[in-house]
């Protein structure tokens, strides 16, 4: 049987960032508390043209070019997303024609909040193991802005940016294993963004509970559809997890271990080397919600892929409200050298830190930000042809 996972991927972040020692300090908070007590140290700020259309095409253009990947042959585009810039117009239309993908091709938006890129993997490996794909690849892309209301708990874990991916038979960098993953859901009120809201409504502590209560849920899932398929669940070298911010990672791998029998002081003793090295993108970008855990692999991968070249990952996807996935990825032999070619993480080394009155007039501008005249493109569409297909040869 022909393998099937990620074949190439790539990331786009803002111009600017915000660093969260800064923060800290105009909030009269200790900068140890998010640095170390949350674990971030940058977060990516998003200016009025950088919209999640614009993220995901500057992240389609890259993966599209560094990974050499002809439009033509792709035949689904999901695009997972929570920060929708239409009710009806899905960002993957406005992908469609600034990648040039060809008319005979599926497009459309997957919404669970931070799961809905997950969702969108997860169909594009079934299209293909079904069959339908018959022979096109899928893109997949996680473009999102987190935005918390200034001056609140949430504020230090905000962040945007966005993670595109193809999805094919024999991937250059993980074969997922089709079929073999641990779903769990439940209707909880941890996180949601009413419609007419830019920020989203958190209770962040009963958040970070949900969070575990569905890490053990799907795990438990996952053990069973493993065992089912002969694999040992536990059988992997790392672990990718949604990444909300860095702390909530290691709260996740203590959570696990110890359903498995560990102490905490065991898994903080072997976070470093387990989860560590997923953790560096995330740091300077802060929570992209759908592209999370993607991001979090991206990081892994740019970190370590010739170490982990023929090693089995695991990974765990988390969207609020609630519905999570437990599966298990192997990275493939040659990996490392793919993700050279793909500059993961060049993004980050053309950006520019904003003040915080800079940050501050970027958040209060953003309530207007999609009040236009019906009868004019949206924003999105704009600022997408502006950054797409420039090239990223220049970049690099
Ligand atoms: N030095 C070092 N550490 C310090 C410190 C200091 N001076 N002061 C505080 N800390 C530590 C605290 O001990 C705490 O650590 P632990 O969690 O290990 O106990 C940590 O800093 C955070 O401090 P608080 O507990 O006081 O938390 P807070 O009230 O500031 O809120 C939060 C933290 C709940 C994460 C908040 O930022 C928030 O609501 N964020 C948005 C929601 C979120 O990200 N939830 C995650 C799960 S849901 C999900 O994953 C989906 C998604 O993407 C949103």
């Amino acid at each position: 049987m022909q393998s099937i996972g990620i074949d190439a991927m790539a990331i786009a972040v803002p111009e600017g960032y915000l660093e969260l020692r800064d923060l800290a300090e105009a909030r009269g908070v200790p900068p140890a508390k998010y640095v170390d007590g949350l674990g971030v140290v940058r977060m990516a700020v998003a200016a009025p043209h950088e919209d999640p259309v614009a993220l995901a095409a500057d992240a389609v253009r890259r993966v599209l070019d560094l990974g050499e990947i002809d439009p033509s042959t792709i035949g689904l585009c999901i695009v997972g997303t929570e920060t929708a810039v239409d009710h009806s117009k899905p960002i993957a239309a406005y992908l469609h024609r600034l990648a040039g993908l060809p008319d005979r091709c599926r497009v459309y938006e997957a919404k669970h909040a931070c799961f809905g890129g997950t969702a969108g993997l997860m169909t594009a490996v079934d299209w293909i193991a079904s069959g339908s794909a018959r022979g096109r690849k899928a893109l997949v892309v996680c473009s999102d802005i987190a935005r918390y209301g200034v001056k609140s708990a949430g504020e230090p874990t905000q962040g945007a940016g966005a993670v595109a991916m193809i999805i094919s038979t024999n991937p250059r960098l993980v074969a997922l294993e089709p079929g073999v993953t641990g779903s769990f859901a439940r209707d909880v009120d941890d996180f949601w963004r009413p419609l007419y809201s830019k920020d989203a409504v958190v209770d962040g502590k009963h958040s970070v509970q949900c969070y575990l209560d569905a890490l053990i849920g799907a795990y438990e899932a996952y053990v069973e559809a493993a065992r089912e398929a002969g694999i040992d669940p536990d059988a992997v070298v790392r672990r990718c997890y949604h990444v909300p911010y860095g702390k909530m990672a290691r709260k996740a791998h203590r959570a696990l271990l110890a359903h498995r029998g560990h102490t905490e002081d065991e898994a903080d003793a072997r976070f470093a080397d387990d989860v560590g090295s997923s953790l560096h993108f995330s740091a300077e970008i802060g929570n992209v919600y759908t592209g999370s855990l993607y991001l979090a692999l991206a990081s892994m991968l740019e970190a370590e892929a010739r170490v982990l070249e023929g090693e089995r990952i695991g990974l765990f996807s988390y969207g609020s409200g609630c519905c999570a996935e437990m599966f298990a990825g192997r990275v493939q032999q040659g990996a490392a050298a793919i993700v050279e070619k793909l500059a993961l993480g060049a993004p980050l080394a053309s950006r520019r830190a904003l003040t915080i009155p800079e940050y501050e007039a970027i958040r209060a501008a953003d309530a207007e930000i999609d009040r236009r005249p019906p009868s004019e493109p949206p924003v999105a569409s704009v600022a997408a042809r502006r950054v797409a297909f420039t090239g990223v040869e220049a970049e690099r």
